[in-house]
């Protein structure tokens, strides 16, 4: 597992946004899996900006959201359907029919999971899987608790996890209930994992997922499992590791 610390959200993001971009440009119909929340807003924001300013082109990239609420309308605007084209699908030059997003809306959500699982094995599997964290160690909605070989499925959301995402919303009773999220099992089987976490109230759970036993109750140290994990964070969610971490990735120097 490769750990970088970084001084500051902005470095993080352009860190997240530049090994994104590297495959990219190396196999440009990579299959992106993509996160929501404020964490990857930064690498959204840089992505566009590659795309406007230095011709970075989305043109055949297919790209697998990890989760959605169930029952939001797609158009509501704290639907994940909603935040993707706000954030970042409409900025670039993605076509939509590769953009995959769970449905939480479908009338047999459960085979929509099973055709989700298959989309994806269709595309060739996962290149990059970028990754925010739970402040209860939660990846995508797995929560704590999570089977980690888990498949995307419905899942009910923790009473922390709808506190934390009241921001969003006008009160926490609004929040809904239930989600449909990848599984950890589904996570594992991407070819990269990008972890991102900022923030003071990441620490604790950052702290589990790097250093702590491989557990259930911590979903986000199930990335220990990975033959290939960048975690990237920025200073104020390293504060509790107890190891020490590089500043930039690793690199051979022959
Ligand atoms: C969202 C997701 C969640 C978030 C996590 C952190 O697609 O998978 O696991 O990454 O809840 O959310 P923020 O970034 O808002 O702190």
């Amino acid at each position: 597992m490769e750990v970088v610390v970084k001084e500051t959200y902005e470095e993080m993001s352009r860190l997240a946004a530049q090994n994104i971009a590297e495959l990219i440009r190396r196999r440009p119909r990579a299959v992106l899996g993509l996160a929501t929340g404020s964490t990857p807003l930064g690498t959204y924001k840089e992505l566009i900006r590659m795309h406007k300013e230095e011709g970075l082109d989305f043109s055949q990239v297919v790209t697998f959201n990890l989760d959605e609420y169930v029952g939001l309308p797609e158009d509501n605007d704290q639907s994940y359907h909603y935040f993707m084209w706000e954030n970042l699908f409409k900025h670039i030059n993605i076509v939509p029919a590769n953009v995959h997003i769970p449905d939480g809306n479908a009338l047999d959500i459960e085979e929509a999971c099973v055709d989700y699982e298959v989309e994806i094995d269709d595309h060739g599997g996962i290149d990059i899987q970028l990754l925010g964290i739970g402040s209860n160690g939660h990846i995508a909605f797995n929560e704590p608790g999570s089977s980690l070989g888990s498949r995307t499925r419905i899942k009910t959301l923790d009473e922390r996890t709808r506190k934390d995402n009241a921001r969003f919303f006008p009160s926490i009773n609004d929040v809904p209930k239930y989600c449909v999220t990848m599984g950890i099992g589904t996570i594992l089987e991407a070819g990269k994992l990008i972890l991102l976490a900022n923030g003071a109230n990441k620490a604790d759970a950052i702290k589990a997922a790097v250093e702590g036993p491989l557990s259930a109750s911590v979903p986000a140290s199930a990335i220990q499992l990975h033959p290939d994990v960048t975690v990237i964070m920025e200073k104020a969610a390293a504060t509790k590791l107890e190891r020490e971490y590089l500043s930039e990735p690793h690199k051979l120097e022959l």
